[in-house]
């Protein structure tokens, strides 16, 4: 097995009768930050939500550093894996919508130290303090006692990514993070992708935001209609981009 973080061969999924990917590649190496654009209903959001197995692929593989995504193989044949090992795996997976999804009756630290406490069983004294040091890498060391409420829409984008970071994963997902914001508040999220990024984390990055994949994407992966149409640097792919439908779809977005 490869030293990969993620691995797709091949992915293909289907909704009905409509192939929404026709048969994804990509690899993603540790520590690497691949950033993934292309045009709205291209199936980015889908291959994202295979990875970590909300969405269930028809036909290919996807690994997670090394290991099989839903399924064991055994004598050549593929078994669905039960609802408690995907969880399990999915554990490894931290994942950044959009929509920041917080829980509104909890504070900002109760919000991070909520799977912790439930899945890990982590003291809550420990997963408190845990917390506080997450928000403050976050840059929200003084608002742990903030209800989503009392946040901005990027402040609480902050303590979404401060809440994946809880379960330690390997591996981070984040879905067009920063679209639902005030565009004055986009900056202080990027800037804590920025940092995870610095710290090694791996991480694949839906977005819009061409600037932060130029600058901080180690790859840039352009899809369209379910496929990866190119993919390399991003400052190659951005700048002198190989195929006809990658230098459309800038020529709108650039
Ligand atoms: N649960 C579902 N049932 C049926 N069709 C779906 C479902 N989820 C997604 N689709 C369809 O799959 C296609 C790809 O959707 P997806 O959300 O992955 O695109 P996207 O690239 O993330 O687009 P956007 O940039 O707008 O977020 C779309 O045509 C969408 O309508
Ligand atoms: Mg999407």
């Amino acid at each position: 097995m490869s030293s990969d973080m993620v691995k797709a061969e091949a992915v293909h999924k289907s909704f009905g009768h409509v192939e929404v990917l026709k048969g994804v590649d990509m690899t993603v190496a540790p520590g690497e930050v691949s950033c993934i654009v292309g045009p709205s209903g291209s199936g980015k959001s889908t291959f994202l939500r295979c990875i970590n197995h909300l969405e269930k692929i028809n036909a290919g593989r996807l690994y997670v550093d090394g290991t099989l995504v839903g399924y064991r193989e055994s004598g050549g044949k593929l078994y669905e894996l039960r609802d408690r090992e995907v969880a399990a795996q999915r554990r490894d997976i931290g994942m950044v919508f959009q929509r920041f999804n917080l829980f509104p009756h909890m504070t900002a630290a109760e919000n991070v130290m909520e799977a912790p406490v439930q899945v890990k069983k982590v003291p809550r004294a420990k997963a408190r303090e845990r917390a506080v040091e997450l928000l403050e890498r976050v840059g929200l060391g003084d608002k742990t006692g903030n209800y989503p409420s009392q946040l901005s829409g990027g402040q609480q984008q902050r303590v979404a990514i401060a809440r994946a970071l809880a379960m330690e994963p390997k591996l981070m997902l984040f879905d067009e993070p920063t679209s639902a914001l005030d565009p004055e508040l986009v900056g202080e999220v990027l800037d804590v992708m920025r940092g995870l990024a610095e710290d090694g984390m791996t991480m694949i990055v839906v977005t819009h935001e061409m600037g932060f994949a130029r600058e901080v994407g180690d790859s840039l992966v352009f899809m369209d209609q379910g496929v990866v149409v190119e993919s390399g640097d991003p400052r190659q792919v951005l700048t002198d981009p190989r195929h006809e439908r990658t230098k459309s779809f800038l020529s709108k977005v650039l």
